[in-house]
């Protein structure tokens, strides 16, 4: 998913060499301090976001699965959320007061007038803007406006340049204003400014190129933003390369933005580390029950308190240098803990044949339906997932086993015969839940269909090549989007970075389970078991998963010596859970026709980019709006 690093950095690019070696010097300096003994035997997943089941006497089975639950209040919170929404100018300004305790930025009434004229429902639900311009109130406007700029200069960073009401994007690395290479991330930002650019001052908008998040910041430099304040310009010198050469790593990086008391900073170092993670993986696993259900993606989950997870994770070996200075860089997604600017995907937002649903590459038109639709009663009833064998980079190498895509694959390539627990309806429809052993080779030959598509970066894997292929299937095949339609249950993970085919998935008449790192611009605009299935980032959970929704499987009823074993198996599958799996779909579908399409995504970035003018201003306060 990157694109390629503009020809200029070839000739050296500006950078702050001096400055990130004061940033290194004081996440080195914490490091020191720390004892040896890297991971504390305490640091467990913490429970706050799943629901675990009370297994009390498993024999017995339980009453009340909390899968309905969990469907019942999501679609409440969305009710309440579309049913208490703004509905005039006035309400929405004293919304706005009410969250964040300022004024609406200028233009807040054209922008009203924008979502009313294009039925945009989302339209008090942006606290995702005001939380990532929150850190530049602290910098001074001509700060601000220099570091912008100065943005443009970083590699894989494109500048979106307003100037007199009309956009271009840029790349600055030349010396001058070239318009022929720049990414498609800064075109995809450009176009989304289209219909309002004429409404904006003059002032630069530094768009990231890759699917990364880009910034990170430590937290000492968090904590005191003035501590950099008009050193940036003076320390621009040097050579600086977009990846890492050896030097550091995402993780070492990342984990200068915890909390110096964290576990994440009281380690010796990550590499150091390293040899222990074997132990902290099967700690993972031990502690992801397979009957907790995630209530919602790991957006937000604490990687500083659990430094051990980051092994799990590819995001954290990106071969991609990240920026340890709080820059406006505008990016499609981060992890918790960046401190970029989130924007719509260009993948959400343009219309290809790889990411878009409904696209009829002859025509050059969307259509309502995919032409490779397939209708809910003939869809395949197995969890499916095809993708390359990516997931992250090599920095440091060797670790790819553990990358979240090797993870699912190897998991739903398991053949042993070693139990999972399944929780089941017996009989099928009933509210009689009941327990079975089952073992997991049958598990994944009936309810997985989940291979790579691709061997990538085999190098990276421990055992090479021939491991890659023993432990893991491989499809040959190849798979267009349109072969996605022909099953019920999409999977939905990421890759080198975030994943762009989320939007046409929920479009597609298939439900989608999705697991996550990454925090995207609509994370307050979706609600999870309402719109899609949320998973947890170990995937334990995705045969009750299954179980529920599309009943007990013919082993599983085996395991449990069950008198249902005697109903024919056409007879078998619960109406209900189907009929519950279609509606999510059917949500998901809704959603995307309702809330996410390209004007939303336009009605979002309008907003922060009033935000981003106000931020801009050298009287700030002059940029308020008032009634
Ligand atoms: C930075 O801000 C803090 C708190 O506002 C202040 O105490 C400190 O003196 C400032 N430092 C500089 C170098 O301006
Ligand atoms: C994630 O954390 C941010 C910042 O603490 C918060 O504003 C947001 O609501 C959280 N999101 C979720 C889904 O918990
Ligand atoms: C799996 O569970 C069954 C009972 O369903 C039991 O007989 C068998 O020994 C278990 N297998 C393993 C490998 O634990
Ligand atoms: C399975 O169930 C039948 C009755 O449905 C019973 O006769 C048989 O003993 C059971 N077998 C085991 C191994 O529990």
């Amino acid at each position: 998913m990157y694109e390629s690093i503009p020809a200029g950095t070839k000739r050296g690019i500006l950078f702050l060499v001096a400055l990130c070696i004061v940033f290194m010097q004081a996440g080195l300096w914490a490091g020191r301090r720390a004892t040896q003994d890297s991971f504390p035997d305490n640091a467990i997943a913490p429970k706050q976001k799943i629901l675990s089941l009370v297994r009390k006497d498993p024999k017995a089975g339980v009453k009340e699965h909390p899968i309905p639950k969990l469907m019942a209040e999501a679609e409440n919170r969305y009710r309440k959320l579309l049913s208490s929404r703004s509905k005039t100018l006035a309400q929405a300004v004293a919304e706005y007061k009410r969250r964040y305790r300022r004024d609406p930025p200028q233009g807040f009434d054209e922008w009203w007038k924008f979502v009313q004229d294009n039925s945009v429902l989302m339209v008090d639900e942006y606290d995702a803007v005001t939380e990532d311009l929150a850190p530049f109130w602290d910098i001074s406007p001509t700060e601000f406006r220099l570091r912008a700029t100065l943005a443009g200069h970083l590699p894989s960073v494109d500048l979106v340049k307003v100037r007199d009401g009309e956009a271009k994007a840029v790349n600055v690395k030349d010396g001058y204003d070239n318009t022929y290479s720049v990414s498609a991330r800064a075109k995809g930002f450009l176009s989304m400014i289209e219909k309002f650019q004429t409404k904006l001052p003059n002032m630069d908008f530094p768009v990231n190129a890759m699917a990364e998040g880009r910034i990170l910041v430590p937290w000492e430099h968090r904590r005191y933003p003035n501590l950099t304040e008009g050193s940036v310009a003076a320390q621009l010198s040097g050579q600086y390369s977009p990846d890492w050469q050896g030097e550091g790593n995402v993780w070492e990086a990342y984990r200068r933005t915890c909390d110096p008391g964290s576990p994440a900073r009281r380690l010796f170092s990550s590499t150091r580390a390293s040899s222990t993670n074997q132990v902290r993986l099967s700690q993972l696993t031990a502690h992801s029950d397979e009957l907790s259900f995630a209530v919602d993606v790991q957006g937000n989950y604490s990687f500083c308190q659990n430094p051990w997870a980051h092994y799990n994770q590819g995001h954290f070996f990106s071969d991609w240098r990240t920026i340890p200075v709080l820059f406006p860089v505008f990016s499609p997604a981060k992890a918790a803990g960046y401190l970029d600017i989130r924007i719509p995907s260009h993948y959400y937002y343009s219309q290809t044949r790889r990411y878009t649903y409904g696209w009829d590459p002859v025509n050059l038109e969307l259509r309502p339906v995919d032409h490779m639709e397939t209708p809910w009663e003939r869809k395949d009833d197995k969890i499916f997932w095809r993708g390359a064998s990516t997931g992250g980079g090599s920095s440091p190498p060797g670790f790819a086993g553990q990358y979240q895509r090797h993870r699912l694959v190897r998991m739903a390539s398991d053949t042993s015969s070693t139990n999972r627990t399944i929780l089941f309806a017996d009989p099928p429809g009933s509210s009689n839940y009941v327990y079975a052993e089952v073992p997991t080779s049958a598990l994944n030959r009936e309810m997985m269909d989940i291979a790579f598509v691709k061997v990538v970066d085999s190098f990276n894997f421990p055992g090479g090549i021939a491991a890659l292929l023993r432990d893991h299937r491989f499809d040959e095949g190849g798979v267009n989007l349109g072969d996605h339609w022909k099953h019920k249950y999409l999977v939905d993970v990421d890759g080198m970075g975030y994943s762009g085919r989320f939007f046409s998935f929920l479009e597609s008449d298939s439900a989608v389970l999705k697991a996550t790192v990454y925090r995207e611009f609509f994370e307050e605009w979706i609600e999870p078991w309402l719109h899609y299935i949320p998973l947890s980032p170990s995937y334990q959970e995705i045969y009750n998963i299954h179980a529920f929704f599309s009943g007990a499987t013919q082993s599983t009823l085996f395991a449990a010596n069950s008198t249902t074993l005697q109903i024919s198996p056409a007879k078998r599958r619960p109406v209900d859970g189907d009929r519950r799996l279609r509606r999510i779909a059917r949500a998901g579908k809704q959603w995307k026709r309702t809330v996410a399409r390209r004007v939303d995504m336009e009605a979002y970035v309008y907003r922060l980019c009033l935000e981003y003018a106000r931020l801009w201003a050298d009287d700030r306060d002059s940029m308020n709006f008032t009634l």
